[in-house]
């Protein structure tokens, strides 16, 4: 496939995909506490979405079996909910979840500290986001697509920290994976040029330690090689002529 070019229409429709999810993202965010299990979030997400009349893109995509995924600390993407799985107190837990909206797919991933957390796991979430910050820069008509990975890899690797190469962020739209594939780290070639109306979504999963990173038996959990704490922050973005418009962050709170 190639990366699609969306038009007008189009574009207004990924806007409000967007701006839903970015609601969920919200008031996940705030239902968040100690001693709640894994399982309550994806329920809450997943009725949340619901109820706007809209699909979880997530539920059963290649068999994954929840609306929200949960990864926590070492867990780096792709944590499936449990009701054995309880937040403590000094836990990171990255949420990422989707949802189509009259056809049209968002996705987006927030890290959320439970309570008080190390200054260490604070600095991991901190940077994380700004790697995704750091990488828009080069969000915009005119520059090329690697610009995007070589800036976050740059900033996350001028913390000491592994980038994860074994997963990227993707283009977006009427399906959940659209081309192109956006890497977190510099790449060797400057990748297509980028256009005004294309949709990405932008990704870094930033490990404290080592960016090599495992799967679990389940076949879906991500998790750390050595252990170390993970962080993940993704916005699905709309390229324009000037600045990059982030379509799931919202702008009216
Ligand atoms: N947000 C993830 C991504 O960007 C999608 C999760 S895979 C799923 O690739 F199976 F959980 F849907
Ligand atoms: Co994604």
């Amino acid at each position: 496939m190639s990366v699609t070019i969306k038009s007008q229409k189009e574009i207004e429709l990924m806007r409000e995909s967007c701006r839903l999810l970015s609601i969920v993202h919200d008031e996940l965010g705030k239902s968040l506490k100690p001693g709640m299990s894994t399982f309550e979030i994806d329920q809450l997400g997943e009725d949340m979405i619901r109820s706007f009349g809209c699909i979880p893109n997530f539920k059963n995509y290649h068999g994954y079996p929840a609306s929200v995924c949960v990864s926590v600390n070492d867990e780096v993407v792709h944590g499936i909910p449990s009701k054995k799985r309880i937040l403590q107190e000094g836990d990171i837990v990255s949420l990422d979840a989707g949802l189509i909206y009259k056809g049209y797919h968002s996705d987006a991933a927030r890290t959320h500290g439970i309570g008080t957390v190390s200054p260490e796991a604070r600095q991991l979430m901190d940077v994380t986001k700004q790697c995704f910050f750091e990488g828009i820069k080069y969000a915009k008509a005119g520059c090329h697509l690697y610009e995007i990975s070589a800036a976050i890899g740059a900033y996350a690797e001028s913390f000491g920290y592994g980038v994860v190469r074994d997963l990227v962020g993707h283009g977006i739209g009427t399906e959940l994976h659209e081309d192109p594939q956006i890497p977190n780290f510099a790449q060797k070639k400057r990748g297509i040029k980028l256009q005004a109306g294309m949709t990405l979504a932008i990704e870094p999963m930033i490990n404290a330690g080592t960016y090599e990173v495992v799967w679990l038996d389940d076949d879906w959990t991500v998790v750390t090689e050595d252990g170390s704490l993970s962080a993940h922050y993704e916005n699905t973005v709309l390229i324009t002529d000037g600045e990059p418009e982030i379509l799931t962050l919202r702008r009216d709170v």
